[in-house]
């Protein structure tokens, strides 16, 4: 008789499994060519330069000459090449420009949590991250979400390059880890350190809610872990898996400041309305554990926003009326810059030209950068020693 239909067993999921897996190598190969180690080719000219560290460009030149910084890089026609951002961060130390908070003011751990997937928590995590780095902060990333997109947006394969022992699997349940040292991964781009995700994080999640039985402790391992590298760093990213389990919990237990990214079409919009139901059941747990503490800032960031669905702008004017100053006044726009550079495996700021036009380019570079400045100030102003720059700047 004929059969109207293929019948599909593990072994054909095992075929499938495995030709999913040689793609993605290709597809690395081709991105990350010719070694397939990722680099920042960022390099940015004098001017440029000069806004970034706060001096003029005079005095860059005579520091130059002058012998207190190394002369500039030329090409092979003797023109100047550009600063990387590792000379930019030299020049900053030399001028005393760097924006690191005081060791008094307390680093900034802030979770891009939503308990949904693909509304942007991950594009924001490293957008912000790398917008910070420019900046000059110590940031450290950390990749809580099995599926590892900060991670290979960083150029890390998680299937390949990563052992179970590199992520934060160990710490959360093995207690011969002291501290989260030996997670911490230097990253291509100056001033951003990772602790890289991949499927096994998956298991800390089971794991983790089968000894939360009896020990409630548990839910704080990624706070006392946080706790044992922090000082190195001015502001830590959490990038949370898209579900409220242990890992978020663990998650919302260790941070002290949260932006929640909201698409905003209806679908998204009501399931904001239960993202703070989630939220409140979630500090109930922990407020009955005696683990709830405040957070420094909540923030709703109206996120992948379309200008031409006209549901987003009811909405997302909706919104604003809802959530009023719990909301970022800038938004994050949908932008086939964004897309595009995520395929290359890439965030908007290390492109290095336009994807698709210099308009589109410029435009959601401006969006992303009025985003992160807003972040960037909120996150100031949580330092008491930024505050006296903060009013001569005319923002507090
Ligand atoms: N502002 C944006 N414009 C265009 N595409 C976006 C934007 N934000 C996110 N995306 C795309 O949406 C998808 C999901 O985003 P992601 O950040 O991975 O979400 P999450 O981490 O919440 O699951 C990705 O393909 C990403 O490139
Ligand atoms: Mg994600």
């Amino acid at each position: 008789m004929m059969s109207y239909f293929e019948e599909i067993g593990l072994d054909e999921i095992r075929e499938i499994e495995d030709r999913s897996y040689a793609i993605i190598e290709k597809l690395r190969d081709r991105v990350f060519e010719p070694d397939r180690t990722k680099r920042l080719g960022l390099r940015f000219n004098i001017g440029t330069t000069a806004e970034m560290i706060g001096r003029t460009t005079t005095a860059i030149r005579d520091a130059e000459k002058a012998g207190r910084l190394p002369l500039p890089s030329l090409d092979e026609r003797k023109r100047r090449l550009g600063y990387t951002l590792d000379e930019i961060n030299e020049m900053r130390k030399l001028f005393g420009t760097l924006p690191w908070r005081k060791e008094t003011d307390d680093p900034l751990i802030l979770a891009i949590q939503n308990f949904k997937g693909g509304v942007g928590k991950s594009t924001v995590t490293c957008h912000t991250a790398q917008y910070l780095a420019l900046k000059g902060y110590r940031v450290c990333v950390i990749d809580c979400d099995s599926q590892a997109t900060t991670t290979t947006l960083f150029g890390i394969n998680p299937d390949l390059d990563l052992d179970d022992k590199d992520t934060l699997y160990p710490y959360l349940l093995h207690g011969g880890e002291t501290s989260l040292h030996y997670a911490l991964l230097k990253t291509y781009w100056p001033g951003i350190t990772l602790i890289p995700s991949n499927l096994t994080l998956y298991n800390a999640e089971y794991e983790l809610a089968s000894k939360v039985h009896g020990n409630p402790s548990m839910f704080s391992r990624l706070r006392e872990g946080i706790d044992t590298i922090k000082n190195e760093f001015d502001v830590i990213i959490l990038d949370p898996p898209p579900a409220l389990g242990m890992i978020s919990l663990s998650v919302l237990r260790a941070a002290n400041a949260l932006i929640i990214p909201v698409p905003p079409s209806t679908v998204d919009f009501s399931s904001t309305a239960h993202f703070f139901t989630m939220l409140r059941e979630a500090l109930e747990v922990l407020e009955k554990f005696g683990m709830l503490g405040k957070y420094k800032f909540l923030k709703v960031l109206a996120s992948k926003v379309n200008d031409n669905k006209s549901a987003h702008t009811e909405i997302a004017n909706m919104m604003h009326m809802v959530y009023e100053n719990r909301m970022l006044d800038s938004k994050l726009k949908d932008s086939a810059e964004i897309d595009n550079a995520n395929a290359q495996l890439m965030t908007v700021y290390e492109l290095p030209s336009p994807q698709t036009s210099r308009e589109t380019y410029n435009r959601c570079m401006a969006y992303l950068n009025s985003v992160n400045r807003e972040i960037e100030l909120l996150i100031r102003k949580t330092w008491p020693s930024h505050h006296e720059s903060l009013r001569k700047e005319g923002v507090m």
